[in-house]
């Protein structure tokens, strides 16, 4: 199924030499499996005006307001962006762009203006956007390179290691395409060489680290999309198996283990099994071990919700935008994609990601409402509603959790519906039980553009889950329907510190950009790499 491309993957200028052949092998070998664009990123000291380059892409702001490298080509170019500013071409606004051909005295053969709105304090937000339009500018123009100025603009509170990689990744993001099943593919983008031009030598390594980083980054978000953007005919437990398999044999500190049913009932997993009944697909649990550090080093677990289609069971959901229940796996393909950035970037860590997957579909052997299923932890069950499957699912994974002896578990889950109602499409939901952790998680995420906002986790919601006839049922009521779903959870994680971040609203967007967004592998992998550097 998956098309096996030439892949280039940019070597980290600055580190290039010194990097062991073992390493520089294993990043080659994971490259070679997936479909990675063909952009190579550079970072160099440049002075815009003598830069030989296809395009110089500035940025300029309102009231006619330049950045410092548009101000360089203007005075080279004797005013040439002044004159097009005056004109009123460009109004400086965030979203507005101008391309200028051939303006004399430089050696840039076009130069991309990008608003960048008012002068005065770019936040992360703005910048992002900034970034976003200057990207899709470039890629209308005809350019086979660019150097890009505008990791020079100045963004409160953030260094040029942070600049360049939003940079990366927005460029990325943007160039991000799934035409493997149409039966035209778009014809690829023409830009093929990147190249931060940086203020002073002083930004090299800092820019170089952020290629590095902001590659590997982008490469899991790429294949987590692809992962999600599969539809549930191709991506099937059993094919989230065989990627998990790949993945591992790809990276020699990676490697890959995968449960069946009958491996699942030896160890009780009833209530994960409990959804697969209805389905001819079977499911599968899989793991996925990083070792990076000392065997001795307690892992961090990641578990990831792998429904690859939720049809909501016999409690069976309406027709109207049921196909995005193939998206019900994007916890799944976050977590073995953050596993991929992390072993890209050889991380001194050790992770174990944990996949239970099955599909949710009714049929004449599937669970009914009213069911009562005993949990790999022994706590009784009652199903009111097959829908909510998947703390079914993951329960029984996050017990098995357990075994790893972990230090920290991270659930990832497109859970509930409420969340999306709660918190939209920008965060994803944030529980936990221990607040160093969820700190971590929610600093992570804002660093790496890819939030999470706290919800409750009291005491007070659990009462919305009693049940006459089991422990407690799988359902609490319309209300706080975010929070009971992890307060389910809550009841598997007593003896680790947890978080879970519901992921619903984020994994993925609907309507005319359908589409799975790859999140929350960057707020996962900066989490990890903060940790890594003992932060
Ligand atoms: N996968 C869904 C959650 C979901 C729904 C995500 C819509 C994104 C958009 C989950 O399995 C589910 O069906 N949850 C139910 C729970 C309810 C029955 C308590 C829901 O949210 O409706
Ligand atoms: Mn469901
Ligand atoms: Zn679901």
């Amino acid at each position: 199924m998956d098309e096996v491309k030439s892949i280039h993957f940019a070597p980290p200028v600055a580190t290039s030499g010194s990097e062991p052949s073992r390493l520089k092998l294993a990043r080659s070998t994971l490259n070679r499996q997936v479909n990675i664009p063909k952009m190579q990123f550079h970072a160099r000291p440049t002075a815009p005006p003598t830069q030989r380059t296809a395009c110089a892409v500035v940025g300029v702001f309102e009231h006619r307001r330049t950045s410092s490298a548009a101000r360089l080509i203007n005075k080279a170019s004797s005013n040439g962006i002044a004159r097009a500013m005056r004109r009123g071409d460009m109004d400086g606004k965030v979203g507005s762009s101008l391309v200028l051909h051939d303006l004399g005295g430089i050696k840039a053969d076009r130069v991309l203006l990008v608003g960048c709105g008012a002068r005065k304090a770019m936040d992360d937000t703005r910048y992002r956007k900034v970034l976003a339009h200057a990207a899709d500018a470039l890629n209308k123009t005809g350019a086979r390179d660019a150097i890009w100025y505008l990791a020079d603009l100045e963004v409160e509170g953030r260094d040029i290691h942070w600049k360049c990689r939003q940079g990366l990744e927005t460029c990325r993001e943007r160039l991000y395409r799934f035409d493997r099943l149409k039966s035209e593919a778009t014809p690829p983008a023409r830009l093929s060489r990147f190249t931060f031009g940086l203020p002073s030598k002083d930004e090299a390594s800092d820019a170089t680290r952020a290629i590095t980083t902001g590659s590997a980054i982008s490469n899991g978000v790429d294949l987590a999309r692809d992962l999600g953007n599969l539809p549930g005919n191709v991506c099937t437990p059993t094919y989230l198996a065989e990627r998990a398999r790949e993945l591992a044999s790809a990276h020699p500190h990676l490697k890959a283990k995968v449960l069946s049913e009958s491996d699942m009932k030896r160890l009780e997993m009833n209530t994960l099994l409990s959804v697969a009944r209805g389905s001819r697909e079977p499911a599968k649990l899989i793991s996925i071990h990083y070792t990076g550090a000392p065997k001795s080093e307690p892992p961090v677990v990641l578990v990831g919700k792998g429904v690859t289609f939720d049809s909501g069971g016999i409690s069976i959901k309406p027709a109207a935008a049921m196909d995005e229940m193939k998206f019900d796996m994007c916890g799944a393909a976050s977590v073995f994609d953050t596993i991929r950035a992390l072993a890209e970037l050889e991380l001194r860590l050790n992770v174990v990601g944990i996949v239970p997957a099955t599909e949710n579909l009714p049929d004449g052997n599937a669970s009914k409402p009213g069911d009562i299923v005993t949990s790999m932890s022994g706590q009784t069950v009652e199903v009111l509603n097959t829908d909510a499957e998947g703390r079914l699912i993951l329960c029984d994974a996050l017990t098995y959790a357990a075994r790893f002896e972990p230090d920290v578990v991270i659930d990832i889950a497109t859970l509930t519906g409420a969340c999306v109602i709660a918190l939209g499409a920008h965060a994803s939901g944030l529980f936990c039980n221990d607040k160093p952790l969820g700190d971590a998680l929610l600093a992570a995420g804002e660093y790496a553009g890819d939030r999470a906002w706290p919800l409750p986790l009291w005491e007070d919601y659990q009462e919305q889950l009693k049940s006459n006839f089991a422990d407690f049922a799988n359902v609490g009521g319309r209300e706080a329907g975010a929070i009971t779903a992890a307060c389910f959870l809550a009841r598997f994680c007593k003896e680790y510190r947890w978080a879970h971040l519901d992921i619903a609203g984020a994994a993925w967007l609907g309507g005319s950009k359908k589409g799975a967004t790859g999140r929350p592998v960057k707020l996962l992998t900066q989490f990890l790499l903060d940790r890594a550097r003992g932060e």
